[in-house]
């Protein structure tokens, strides 16, 4: 595809830096509340909250907390035991939905089996909801404009025009149908006008679907379930995979090695997707407090 790049830091040759862009973002989000601080007198604060010791989460919450710290966003992290009940547990989330110094709360998934995931992402205010999984917003996906959007595809599409992606009439496929990834990114390229097909555990015909489409987006967690020689000369790449493998390195959902020499554009793993989501997190964090406190823009209107 012919890219007509926003920001041309974003692409060293044909590799797309999601790490250069989440810099870009989380100085804007520092600049947003800075601007809270001086104007409104507002300090913003994130709630996380962490289920029991799973190791993974307990990292993905320490780098949220982290990048709070960076932005200037003040940070609650609540752990529960492995073992707290669901209704405690959605106590707790009332707790701070009902807290007016709270302006995000985050419950790190995945939770215990014996807890009903949806019934507590229904416990979030959507006007909290800064992961966008509360079907409020999911909803507000199909139609209006939503306002807050699940963090890991709102930051594909911030990829895809960081690098000027030409979306209208493009044909994209979202490989995998998560609720967190692969549905509302679907959406968000049907709101882009491109043509999008959707593509999951059942499809038969793969190999076929990726040769044919210029934006790849994949979210499987197969590690290199795209084979490099699928992918069609000249497409834009996005890996959303973070899988481990056994020397302890990191790969994605995508032959990185063979696609990269066709595609026109493509994310690394890791230094791709990944930091995007947190980045996202944190502007979400901005617009969730702008919303509710009554101030939308605040000077700032994208993070681009
Ligand atoms: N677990 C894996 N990804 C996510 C995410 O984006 N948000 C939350 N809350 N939990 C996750």
């Amino acid at each position: 595809m012919n890219l007509d790049p926003v920001l041309p830091d974003v692409l060293t040759g044909n590799v797309l830096s999601g790490r250069k862009l989440a810099a870009h973002v989380k100085n804007r989000v520092a600049e947003v509340v800075q601007n809270l601080r001086e104007h409104q007198g507002v300090e913003l604060c994130l709630a996380v909250v962490l289920v029991g010791a799973d190791p993974a989460s307990a990292v993905y919450v320490r780098n949220k907390v982290r990048a709070c710290k960076k932005v200037g966003i003040q940070s609650r992290s609540v752990v529960l035991s492995r073992e707290v009940s669901q209704e405690a547990l959605i106590q707790q989330v009332r707790k701070l939905n009902d807290d007016d110094s709270v302006d995000g709360v985050l419950v790190q998934l995945p939770l215990p089996e014996h807890i009903d995931e949806d019934a507590v992402i229904d416990a979030v205010d959507p006007a909290k909801d800064v992961d966008g999984f509360h079907p409020a917003n999911l909803g507000l996906l199909l139609g209006r404009e939503a306002l807050l959007q699940p963090c890991t595809p709102s930051g594909v599409m911030l990829l895809l025009a960081a690098a000027g992606v030409p979306l209208k009439g493009a044909r994209a496929l979202v490989v995998g149908r998560s609720v967190i990834v692969g549905r509302p990114m679907t959406q968000l390229l049907i709101r882009a006008h491109a043509t999008v097909t959707c593509a999951h555990r059942h499809t038969t015909n793969l190999a076929e679907l990726v040769a044919e489409s210029d934006v790849l987006v994949v979210a499987t967690g197969v590690p290199h379930l795209i084979r490099g020689e699928w992918v069609k000369e000249g497409a834009v790449v996005i890996d959303v995979g973070i899988n481990r493998r056994e020397d302890g390195s990191l790969t994605g959902d995508v032959e990185f090695d063979e696609a990269v020499k066709r595609a026109s554009a493509i994310t690394p793993v890791p230094g791709g997707v990944g930091p995007m989501t947190i980045a996202m997190l944190m502007w979400n964090t901005t617009l969730a407090a702008r919303l509710r406190r009554g101030v939308p823009s605040c000077g700032i209107v994208s993070p681009l």
